[in-house]
């Protein structure tokens, strides 16, 4: 079996904004592991996570892409691939008919990073997900101060020799990156008990965090 990774080597890690190379190395696996067939990913931007999602799906697979941004737009119409279909509107205007109606089997939430849009989000597809369906959450892990380039600093946590000022340092050691996401996925914890959670988040690099979710249930034995 060959893999069709070599697009990864243009991934970095020490990016804001799109995936990160070993997070999109992760999304790469589950989707060939999953093999879902509808793929609604919340936030286009360049296409990195997207281009990823095209590179590991199976052909008859659909990955509907919903972004705000004129320069999304552009960007996505130069995809010469039949299976992405860009979506230029909110995530909070998500439709059922924009994914044909579909069932979807992997949901990628990397938009708004705000929790009353993701949960108001949440709340439009909930009941348009499989059994079995996957939802990532990206951004919802703490950027950690032993990776912070000044770590001292006090105007944002060092990144590529910029201060990031958009979060808050939680305590010395965890810098909050994106609060929204943390408190949607605290939000479902606490309302959606039928939803089970983990999360991919590492001390030990630089890393934005990932959060699974998948609707609980009994293996049939
Ligand atoms: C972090 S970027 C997405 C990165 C992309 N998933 C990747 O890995 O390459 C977030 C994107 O979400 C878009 N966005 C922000 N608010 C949105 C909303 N309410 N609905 C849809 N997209 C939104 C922004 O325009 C931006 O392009």
């Amino acid at each position: 079996m060959n893999y069709d990774i070599k697009h990864l080597e243009e991934y970095g890690e020490k990016v804001i904004g799109p995936v990160q190379s070993d997070e999109a190395l992760l999304l790469f696996s589950l989707i060939r592991v999953l093999r879902p067939k509808t793929i609604v990913e919340f936030g286009y931007a360049k296409g990195h996570s997207s281009a990823n999602f095209l590179k590991a799906a199976s052909e008859d697979a659909i990955i509907y892409s919903y972004d705000i941004l004129d320069e999304s737009k552009e960007i996505a119409e130069k995809v010469n691939d039949e299976r992405l279909k860009y979506i230029h509107k909110s995530q909070t205007d998500f439709t059922h008919a924009d994914i044909d109606n579909k069932e979807i089997d992997f949901v990628f939430f990397d938009a708004s990073h705000n929790d009353e849009l993701n949960i108001e989000t949440f709340n439009l597809i909930v009941d348009h997900l499989t059994e079995e369906a996957v939802v990532a959450v990206h951004d919802t892990g703490a950027w950690d101060n032993s990776c912070n380039e000044h770590p001292g600093a006090t105007d944002g946590y060092y990144v590529n020799g910029w201060a990031f000022p958009k979060g808050y340092f939680l305590n010395d050691q965890k810098y909050i990156h994106q609060a929204g996401e943390r408190k949607f996925v605290n939000h479902l914890r606490e309302h959606e008990v039928g939803i089970e959670q983990i999360h991919l988040h590492s001390s030990n690099t630089f890393r934005h965090g990932l959060t699974l979710l998948q609707k609980r249930k009994v293996l049939e034995v």
